[in-house]
Order: structure tokens, then sequence, then C-alpha cells
């Protein structure tokens, strides 16, 4: 038996096409039918026609909402969701001061549970539906990720973080230990609920070659897992692996010395590349994740989009608690909007642009072009309702608005959980 077909009326917008390589990406109905069938989606159009073919399926009336695909982020860190708000510090001495001390306390593995718990929760609460995720240096602190978030049904790519050198002695493992913990996460959660594994090596500063080499064999032997890990976040950083690693001639070389660059592979911030590097990345079709609230909070500096484009290299958008600012994708979209608006030769974004890079960009930057962010049919009906509050300006700001564009903006700009209404995964609905 087939399943029953339910429809959702609301006004609804998804961007199938990329806004950076073609017009008319945006595609926006203002009385818009999504059809779904248990998980999947079936159709997307007006909801008169829609309506026509589907004459006695049941009808969600969501009229006053909008409805997008769900959001995406590309690059967060559980362990930080206590932290985030450490103003007036760069990189190495805000890790120092905030970040690493609350990574050892993961070690206490209830602490763990309870920081996973609330993180998929804000998650939800923010309308992000899949997440590439920084785990923890502790295997069962990642776990209790793993679990949280197929306890709430979110699609999550995580894992251990490694580390054996730079760091407090506490979150060092040896590589061999670090290969049978990434082997027991990979086999215990890799490819169920939703959830896939990440190897994710914390930056080259705090990693040996040997550990390296450990995430090299293990993405030999598990195709199908992704990579993660930062890149060319901050000078002194950048200095500082230069010293560590005197045979490579960039930071991105490090990690391609170990064929750790590839379509699986997405890497943070990439504020200061040099055109060699953007080559490379573009060639080995891998991914950035563009982090713009914490570039700011950081004081990383301001990420160069129009050479990444140029260049041909795929970016999406991460929020990374908690060095950025919380947990709405939305947010960061407007702040990369904020800082292409402000920077010499910053790129012009349409709100088209911002929800290409809160949803499809995601999708493609982990693998899943062809499973979620957007809603061409056959895709998982993964998606976000919003709907403000009544009377709150967004509400106005909604109802006056002339165009879709307009409407988008206005969301982008002002929708924060408050104004999240229902969020569903896989087409089942997310405790919020
Ligand atoms: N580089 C290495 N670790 C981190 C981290 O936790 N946050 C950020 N923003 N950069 C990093
Ligand atoms: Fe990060």
């Amino acid at each position: 038996m087939t399943p029953p077909i339910e429809l959702i009326r609301a006004a609804i917008f998804h961007t199938p096409r990329n806004p950076f390589a073609t017009d008319h990406a945006l595609e926006a109905f203002a009385d818009g039918c999504l059809a779904i069938s248990a998980e999947r989606v079936v159709q997307l159009g007006d909801y008169a026609a829609v309506r026509a073919q589907h004459p006695d399926a049941q009808v969600h009336d969501w009229r006053g909402s909008i409805v997008l695909p769900g959001l995406i982020d590309a690059h967060t860190h559980f362990p930080q969701t206590r932290i985030i708000g450490g103003l007036g510090l760069r990189l190495l001495d805000w890790l120092r001061s905030y970040a690493l001390p609350e990574e050892l306390r993961m070690g206490d593995v209830d602490y763990a549970r309870a920081v996973a718990q609330q993180f998929t929760r804000e998650l939800a609460r923010h309308g992000t539906t899949t997440a590439l995720v920084f785990g923890a240096h502790f295997e069962s602190a990642t776990q209790a990720l793993f679990e949280a978030a197929a306890a709430r049904g979110i699609r999550i790519a995580t894992g251990l973080v490694f580390s054996d050198r730079e760091l407090p002695a506490g979150l060092l493992r040896k590589p061999e230990d670090a290969y049978h913990a990434a082997n027991r996460l990979i086999a215990q959660f890799h490819g169920r609920n939703h959830a896939r594994y990440a190897v994710t090596p914390r930056f080259a500063l705090s990693t040996s070659e040997e550990m390296l080499e450990v995430c090299a064999t293990l993405m030999r032997e598990h195709p199908g897992v992704l990579f993660q890990t930062h890149v060319n976040e901050n000078f002194e950083e950048i200095a500082a692996v230069r010293r560590a690693f005197r045979w490579a001639d960039t930071y991105t070389a490090v990690y391609d010395r170990f064929s750790l660059l590839g379509p699986q592979s997405t890497f943070a911030h990439n504020v200061h590349p040099t055109a060699a590097e953007l080559s490379r990345l573009a060639a080995t079709d891998s991914s950035v994740a563009h982090c713009p609230c914490s570039n700011a909070m950081l004081g990383s500096g301001m990420f160069p989009m129009r050479r990444h484009l140029t260049a041909g290299v795929k970016f999406a958008l991460g929020t990374d608690v908690g060095a950025g600012i919380g947990f709405g994708v939305l947010k960061e979209a407007l702040h990369s909007y904020l800082t292409q608006q402000s920077m010499p030769g910053g790129a012009a974004l349409s709100p088209a642009h911002l929800l290409y890079l809160a949803t499809r960009a995601g999708a493609l930057a982990l693998g899943l072009g062809d499973e979620c962010g957007d809603f061409s049919s056959g895709k998982s009906a993964d998606l976000v309702r919003f709907q403000p509050p009544q009377d709150a300006p967004l509400a106005h700001a909604l109802a006056r608005a002339e165009s879709p564009e307009r409407m988008l903006a206005a969301l982008i700009t002002q929708a924060g959980p408050e104004s999240v209404r229902e969020v569903r995964v896989a087409g089942r609905a997310l405790s919020l």
C-alpha cells in the first residue's frame, strides 16, 4: 500500500538551482503547496494546481506561515554550547581561555549528555535539520551526541575530535587509540538514524603527521565517511602551522599531503587562503564552511567570498558555536550579507543567495545534494515552518511585503527561534 499523501499549504520558497551561477534560482509560491508522502517530497507548486491532483489528500492549512527547506549548519561544535559569548580574544587565546577548558569537561559523560541534549534541541529550535558537527575529544561524549541527535531525529555528521599535540594533556590521545575509537564509533553509528561519521582532526596545529596518516587511513577504509577540520582562520595560527610543517608551502598543503581534500571534506573558515590553496580546494571539489559571526567575534578577518566564487570553491554556512554567536543559520546568512556589504570588494548577496547558502549549499557540502536542501521531487521532506508571533514587527513586514524576495529578506533579517513553529526531518516533526 502506498503511504497517504499530505499537503502543506503555505508560502513556500526554495533554491533548487545555484543563484551564483544562474538567474531565477529562487522558486517561490506565495500560495504554495508541498505534497509529501511518508518521508519524501512528491511535488511542489501552486496550491490550486497541486490540490487538483490530490483532491482526497489531507491538507495542513499553514497559510500565514513560510516554509523553507530545513536549514543546514556546515560547521559547529557541540561541546561549546555553553561558552558562547567570549568577547575580546583572538583564536589561540580564546581556545585557551574558553573553548579548551569546556572541551575538558566533556570527560564527564553525564555533563556531555546534558550538553548534547541541549545542543540538539537548540538546532531544532532554530530550524536546523542537518549539521556537520565537531564531536568531543572523548569517545563517550561523542557517543552521547550521536544518541541525542538520533533521539531528536536530526540529521548529523560528527566524529571524535583528534589531537595529539599542543593542547592540554587531557584532550590528547595516541594516533593508534584514535584509530580504534573512530572505528568503534563508525561501527556503532555511521549510516544509522540519519547519522554519518566525520573524521575530525581539530586542526593541523594540534595533530602530528602520524595522526593525519590515521585520518587518511580511516577515509580510505570507510568510503562514505566525511572529513572536517579547520584551515586558514587566523594569521597567528597560520604562522604556527607553517612552523610545525616546514615542508608544506601552505596550510592546505598539510592536509593535501595526506589526501584529505575531496568532495567528502569540509574546511572551516578559510579566511586567508592563497590563490594556490583555492585552486587545490576547487580542483578536489572540497567545501569550505563560511562562519562570518565567528570570524567577526574572534577578529579573524572577512571571508574572501569573491575569490572563492572566482576560483570555483564551494562554500556553505557554519555557525561555529561557540566562537560564533548562536545556533541560527539564518542569522549566519544575515551576517554573511552584512560582512560582504561592509568589506571592500564584497559580494552582492540577494535573499536567494542567502537562502541557498543556508540550505542547498550545505547539502552539497555534506554530500547530501540528492537527499535534502531543497524541495525537488524525491528529496527527503526536511522542512521548517516559520510563523512570527502575532503583532511582531516581522509579522507586519511579511504581510506587507510586495514580492517573495522581500518576504525572504524580512524573514532572514528578523526570524529567530520565536518564529519557528514546526521542524520536520524525513517528514517527522521534531520536538522543539
Ligand atoms: N581551531 C581549532 N579549534 C577551533 C575551535 O574550536 N573553534 C574555532 N573557531 N577554531 C578552531
Ligand atoms: Fe570551528
